[in-house]
């Protein structure tokens, strides 16, 4: 475990990597602490489970997010091979590789293919910085917009997380929405911008 824990670090550290190692504590490390949690939960095969995670986006790392899925499915199995996985192990880790993306409630085979997903999206809510940084240079919305969209992005993704999911991950979703809720707009506090804004530009 340890060997591919350094391989996909050591992907992130070099110098052609298309993310920083920013995304690498903001992603991945998250991904793999949640499915190693989701499969003690789910009584899922721990091993497929936590190096499905560490691999789960590796093309992504070597030749940026546009590639097609099939890349790190072909990445991973040679470095398994390499590793002397059996033929058995690898097939089930590829396939958590190849199925984690979309919905949460498409359907998937194995209870790890299921967790992958699941952990992919639980760790947005590591990962909220990153999700602002998104929205401002990529999407160009401004801090209202971003804010909003932001909010609701979170509360789709609890919603389709499984219980045990939810469980893990509750006391992050109550926090960040509260923060990204309502802005705590007072009576006293209108009163006191409209008074600095006599045109009443609140
Ligand atoms: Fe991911």
């Amino acid at each position: 475990m340890e060997e591919i824990r350094k391989f996909v670090e050591g992907e992130y550290k070099k110098p052609t990597s298309k993310y920083g190692y920013a995304h690498y504590e903001g992603h991945f490390i998250p991904v793999v602490n949640y499915s190693t949690e989701l499969a003690k939960e789910k009584n899922a095969d721990a091993e497929i489970v936590e190096i499905s995670a560490w691999l789960h986006d590796i093309s992504s790392i070597i030749y940026g997010r546009e590639n097609h899925h099939i890349t790190r499915a072909e990445i991973s199995e040679k470095k398994l091979k390499e590793l002397n996985y059996s033929e058995e192990k690898i097939e089930l880790i590829k396939k958590c590789i190849l199925n984690y993306r979309g919905s949460i409630n498409n359907s998937r085979e194995s209870i790890e293919e299921q967790i992958i997903a699941e952990a992919d999206t639980m760790s947005a809510f590591d990962n909220i910085e990153g999700l602002f940084q998104v929205d401002f240079l990529w999407e160009d919305l401004n801090q209202k917009e971003a804010r909003k969209l932001i909010r609701e992005k979170l509360i789709r993704k609890y919603n389709q997380l499984s219980e045990e999911g939810k469980k893990l991950i509750k006391s992050k979703y109550d926090a960040v929405i509260l923060l990204l809720g309502e802005k705590m707009l007072t009576e006293k506090s209108k009163i006191k911008n409209f008074l600095c804004f006599p045109q009443g530009e609140l």
